[in-house]
């Protein structure tokens, strides 16, 4: 099926339910391989002068509600949010009262052992998914409520995922992967195309354009998903444990590309990793523990926040 094919047969059966499901699926926007990685040993350093000025205290607990630190509305603010799931006759909190405040430019690390909600808490950040009880504002909007297609419409402008498991469409060659999210936002062909190779290029793949995803190594086809989630140019990048199934070399480009995004375009930053490099460019962690914060570490770049778990 081509790229239009696609795109026209979720326009027509337009309902929105659907295309989130479709989307969660085929497109990138679930974690499908939910397995924690152990830290990758690049052993290489990298050159990390971005951290924010102290950003706050560390919270002890997850009821302390963290008020702006800064002065500015927080981008992202989660306010005794609850994500619980039916089990036969219980309950499970998958998210039990989270209280946390994210501001624009951030590079948040999410920590935690498998099981502790991060990819739950993920989903509600980035409108993949609706809270059971509690407020998320995202640029001081209240998404919690939200109707899936106007959902949708936010997750497309504001969100650019990257996850561990690549979720390409294989049907579609590397440049129209990068095209998808355009599609959604009705950027033309000819604008859609010109970004898509200027993106491609960026993470040099220029040279592999018209390759499906099978005629990819895992390390490129990682680089296809990061440069579509830069096609609408999202100021928020959400990353699932982007370097889990990588070699060290393509680790460590990836992670020298996030540290750029974030510096040089202040692009806020929120991933689940337990690479102790990643970890060390974090201007906070956050440790999760059965659907609650623990704690929440500031890091500084004389004091870096190291793994500790
Ligand atoms: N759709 C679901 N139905 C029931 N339980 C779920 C569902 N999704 C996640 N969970 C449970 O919620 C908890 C948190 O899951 P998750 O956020 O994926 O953890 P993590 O990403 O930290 O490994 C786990 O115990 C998981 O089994
Ligand atoms: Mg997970």
């Amino acid at each position: 099926m081509t790229l239009t094919e696609i795109i026209g047969t979720l326009k027509t059966k337009f309902n929105p339910s659907k295309v989130i499901n479709s989307l969660k699926k085929t497109a990138g926007f679930y974690n499908e391989s939910d397995t924690d990685s152990e830290g990758n040993d690049s052993g290489e350093d990298l050159e990390s002068n971005q951290y924010s000025d102290s950003v706050g205290d560390s919270v002890k607990s997850s009821s302390t509600v963290k008020i702006s630190h800064n002065g500015v509305s927080p981008l992202i603010k989660l306010e005794n949010v609850w994500k619980t799931y039916k089990m036969g006759d219980t309950e499970f909190a998958a998210l039990a009262g989270i209280n946390l405040e994210i501001d624009k430019g951030e590079f948040l690390v999410i920590l935690g052992p498998s099981g502790s909600g991060k990819s739950t808490l993920m989903n509600l950040i980035g409108c993949l998914d609706l809270p059971s009880k509690g407020t998320i504002f995202l640029d001081s909007k209240n998404i919690a409520k939200l109707a899936e297609s106007e959902l949708a419409r936010i997750r497309g402008e504001m969100i650019g995922f990257i996850f561990q498991s690549f979720n390409l469409i294989p049907t579609l060659n590397t440049e129209e992967n990068v095209m998808l999210p355009m599609e959604f936002q009705e950027v033309n062909m000819h604008d859609g195309r010109k970004r898509a190779e200027y993106l491609l290029g960026i993470v040099g793949l220029s040279d592999k354009i018209q390759n499906l995803p099978s005629q990819l190594s895992g390390g490129q086809m990682q680089r296809v998903a990061i440069a579509r989630s830069l096609a609408v140019d999202p100021p928020i990048i959400l990353a699932d444990e982007p370097t889990g199934n990588l070699d060290s070399k393509t680790g460590f480009y990836i992670l020298g590309f996030l540290n750029d995004l974030h510096k040089k375009e202040n692009k806020t930053i929120i991933i689940v990793t337990h690479d102790v490099e990643i970890v060390k460019l974090a201007s906070r962690v956050v440790h999760l523990k059965d659907g609650q914060i623990e704690s929440i570490e500031s890091c500084t770049k004389d004091n870096p926040c190291a793994l500790r778990e």
